[in-house]
């Protein structure tokens, strides 16, 4: 594996390298972007060696026996998490947003309320104003720089309608990873409130050394009844367009009604992404996953250390995910001027802090799983475009 080369992604599709003129409007022969959550990196030799299987065998029928994606992933939970998935039920869906959806309309009703602790990854944002559902943003409280829970405060928001919680764990943006007496008071307001807990961890296998990711089945199991587990090895084998992810219920009347909801709406798994990311729980997916680990964390070295710099700009320490959070208010510049900086002069995409909720609007998000040269190359373009405060 090669995390240091520089692979020519432009012109193949790709929502990363091909949208950044139409949507920002950033030329793709000169723009870097670091809007999108997806690697750089190609998927380890087990999933590519499994594609090529498939590629020469030349059948993409239907998938059928998921004994060994079950299995594959109960070893994987087991080994990587200290979680036994045991008889929970395994739907597959069409990736988390999918996931997150189907909760939401298999659970909920019209004018039910949702609680999103913000910021918060925005497609949830996009999916729920969809709907005739009522998102509920509970803010998490900044201290010393790191976002940290506040459910004294939660309580006094609550009107009793509220129905659901979509926690992200770890977090995206602020790349937290919680502590197991945070989940736990997770799992207590849900508890004490009679909420669903739909707890997201797509990004539970970025984890920064020194850092644990602690499942909320295993963490609170006292919640167990009232959880929704969200899951999938996309983020972490960098395989986002298999769109294949699972949603784990162990409380079986919920499973049930989860059924159902498949059920009405046809749906049923992709086979080649079944194939991909089984092939991804494995020995070989672990120990491509180890020396990328070790590459992220190098990577957010550089760029926070180059980021933090410049004055007035301030990355938050990302214990986990590959995505940087970046606070500019420091700068006391608005948001046009600074996203005009990134935009026109660093010729860098990112995600608007604005778009995931209150508590987002000063930050912007910027994916550094890029080769190192990549990474090298935003910090200068960032430092130029802000060397007026140097
Ligand atoms: C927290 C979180 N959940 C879900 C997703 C998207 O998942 P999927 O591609 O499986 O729909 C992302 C992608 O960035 C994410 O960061």
């Amino acid at each position: 594996m090669d995390f240091d080369e520089l692979i020519e992604r432009r012109n193949t599709h790709s929502a990363k390298w091909d949208i950044m003129e139409e949507k920002y409007n950033i030329s793709k022969e000169d723009g870097l972007p670091m809007h999108v959550a997806e690697m750089d990196f190609k998927p380890p030799k087990v999933i590519q060696e499994k594609l090529g299987d498939l590629l020469s065998h030349g059948f993409y029928g239907y998938f059928a026996d998921y004994s060994n994606y079950h299995s594959s992933i109960k070893w994987w939970m087991k080994t990587r998490h200290n979680w036994d998935v045991g008889e929970s039920k395994i739907f597959t869906v069409h990736g988390l947003v999918n996931g997150m959806a189907l909760c939401v309309d298999a659970f909920t009703s019209s004018g039910d309320e949702i609680i999103m602790l913000t910021p918060m990854y925005h497609a949830f944002f996009n999916v729920l104003n969809a709907t005739d559902r009522v998102i509920r943003e509970f803010p998490l409280k900044l201290e010393e720089d790191k976002y940290i829970l506040d459910f004294s405060e939660y309580k006094k928001l609550l009107t009793g309608k509220e129905k659901m919680l979509i926690f992200c764990s770890p977090h995206n943006p602020g790349g937290r990873v919680w502590e197991i007496e945070e989940l736990k008071e997770v799992a207590k307001f849900c508890n004490e409130n009679d909420l669903l807990l739909v707890s997201d961890e797509i990004h539970h296998d970025l984890i920064m050394p020194g850092y644990t990711h602690n499942v909320m089945a295993v963490a609170a199991p006292e919640i167990n009844d009232r959880l929704i587990m969200l899951t999938s090895n996309t983020k972490t084998f960098n395989i986002a367009g298999a769109h294949t992810g699972n949603v784990i219920i162990s409380n079986l009347d919920l499973a049930n009604v989860f059924e159902e909801k498949m059920k009405t709406l046809g749906l049923s798994p992709n086979t080649l992404g079944l194939h991909m990311a089984t092939a991804g729980y494995s020995p070989g997916g672990a120990e491509w996953l180890d020396n990328l680990l070790l590459y992220i964390a190098e990577n957010f070295r550089i760029f926070d250390s180059g980021i933090n710099n410049i004055p007035g700009c301030k990355a938050m320490h990302a214990e986990g995910t590959y995505l940087a959070w970046v606070d500019f208010s420091g700068t006391g510049m608005p948001q046009a001027e600074i996203k005009n900086r990134i935009e026109t002069i660093a010729k860098i995409t990112t995600v608007y802090g604005s778009v995931m909720g209150e508590g987002g609007e000063a930050f912007m998000r910027f994916n550094i799983a890029t080769p190192r040269s990549r990474v090298l190359e935003a910090v200068e373009r960032m430092q130029k475009a802000f060397k007026d405060l140097q």
